[in-house]
């Protein structure tokens, strides 16, 4: 018998060969699952997303091209990939399951001494400098996507889940999760939107901080405050504690791996591996030969990040740590996705498009005619219901001398505006306003 669920209850039972035996944890994109392949006997972790609940075309090809991604790599600090399925509309990659906890655990917990430290992530360097050299970014490094496994003696670090992975160079992404976890994004990624192989290493750097320091180096209470310090302050130095056992350059190593410019960075995933490796020794010395400089960032005349002026109408994210006012929610109460139901699922999904909405808020901020920026939004807002917004993007798309064809290179705004010719969610008069835009 082939079936997913127990109709009754609607608990996963069995998912191509594997069986299921629990939830293990819920991701972003989906669920995680212990199963078990009951040829070989052993377990797996299964990673879910249900096409059922709303999956959009670019979550799914996001999701396949994770397992491709992955599936190349053979390396012992990457997961290996068994099997990418599907079953009457529910998409799965089983994986290796593995043991021990995940970096932010660990990080939490404070049961990473700053030696392990090192070699945990020196071996993440490991696995990246793999993928790197497949032409492969992993793009969402961060310490839940990172799992340490201790067998009493022995650290080893596995990388997961090549979630938004991307061959360098190939042009498919172009979806409005541009932005991956935004604490450990690159200053150029945030800028660009294409980040390369110093991106992830910069992330690892982030890892380094907040694994050190017990905090993390770029902090805020929203994304608009993470993003300021990211492309601007330099974080506190390490506190006394974080050179326990290792030496003190690793404040040295630190800096050069944080810096804003990614040319006075680590170039590569072997240098970053091979410094770490070498600053467990406390008599190791840092000797730092590109000083660090910080880039500048394109801003608006007139305006600093700190202070934004909205555009006419449009919603907003301050960039100021202190303050995160959002009149959209007041002046555009957030109206439900039709398709949406209530669930653990759309919640997750809506929280998702709801950061979304603040980063690229923020990127608008940075780069007022950016098209793609433009574009995705649009896409966010009106998967988000906000309907009025999506007129206010339009307008101002107008404004900044943005044509539809600009728009429409991002592929999912196309998407969204056949959606809206065949479903006509605006009201009349937007509508209308909309379809002269882009002249349909
Ligand atoms: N193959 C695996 N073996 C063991 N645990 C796993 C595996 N894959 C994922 N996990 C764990 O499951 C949890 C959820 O992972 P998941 O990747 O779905 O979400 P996330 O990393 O928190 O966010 P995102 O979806 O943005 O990556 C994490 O704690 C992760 O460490
Ligand atoms: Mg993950």
């Amino acid at each position: 018998m082939n079936q997913l669920d127990d109709p009754g209850t609607s608990v996963l039972m069995r998912l191509g060969k594997f069986e299921i035996l629990r939830l293990l944890a819920q991701g972003s994109m989906g669920e995680v699952y212990v199963g078990r392949d009951p040829m070989l006997g052993r377990d797996v972790a299964i990673k879910v997303i249900h096409t059922a609940s709303g999956m959009s075309p670019g979550a799914r090809e996001r999701f396949a091209t994770e397992a491709r991604a992955a599936a190349v790599l053979n390396h012992p600090n990457i997961v290996t990939v068994h099997e990418l399925g599907e079953e009457q509309g529910v998409l799965f990659l089983a994986m290796e399951l593995v043991k021990g906890e995940d970096m932010g655990t660990l990080i939490r917990a404070g049961t990473l001494s700053p030696r392990d430290t090192l070699e945990v992530l020196a071996q993440v360097c490991d696995g990246l400098a793999v993928a790197h050299r497949h032409q492969i970014l992993h793009r969402d490094i961060k310490p839940s996507n990172i799992r340490v496994v201790w067998d009493g003696k022995n650290l080893q670090a596995k990388i997961l889940d090549f979630g938004v992975a991307k061959v360098i160079n190939s042009d498919s992404t172009d979806e409005g999760t541009v932005f991956g976890t935004v604490n450990y994004m690159a200053p150029e990624y945030l800028q660009s939107g294409h980040p390369d192989a110093r991106s992830d290493l910069f992330a690892v750097g982030v890892l380094l901080y907040e694994a050190l320091a017990g905090v993390p180096p770029f902090d805020g209470p929203s994304p608009g405050s993470v993003i300021y310090r990211l492309l601007h302050e330099t974080p506190a130095p390490l506190p006394p504690t974080a050179f326990q056992g290792v030496s003190r350059d690793v404040q040295g190593l630190l800096n050069h791996a944080l810096s804003k410019d990614p040319s006075n960075r680590f170039q590569t995933a072997e240098d970053f591996a091979g410094a770490l490796r070498a600053a467990k020794d406390t008599s190791w010395r840092w000797r730092q030969d590109h000083p660090t400089v910080a880039i500048q960032i394109k801003r608006p005349k007139g305006r600093g990040v700190d202070s934004p002026t909205p555009p006419r109408g449009m919603p907003v994210v301050s960039a100021s740590p202190k303050a995160a006012p959002e009149p959209a929610r007041s002046s555009v109460p957030p109206a439900k996705a039709p398709s949406e139901q209530p669930s653990g699922r759309s919640e997750v999904r809506r929280d998702l498009l709801e950061t979304t909405r603040a980063q690229l808020m923020q990127a608008l901020e940075i780069d007022p005619t950016n098209p793609r920026v433009h574009a995705l939004l649009l896409v966010t807002l009106y998967q988000l219901g906000l309907l009025e917004s999506v007129i206010w993007i339009i307008r101002s798309a107008r404004e900044k001398g943005l044509s539809a064809q600009d728009l429409l290179a991002v592929p999912r705004c196309e998407q969204v505006v056949q959606e809206e010719v065949r479903a006509a969610r605006l009201s009349h008069k937007a509508h209308a306003e909309f379809m002269e835009f882009f002249r349909l």
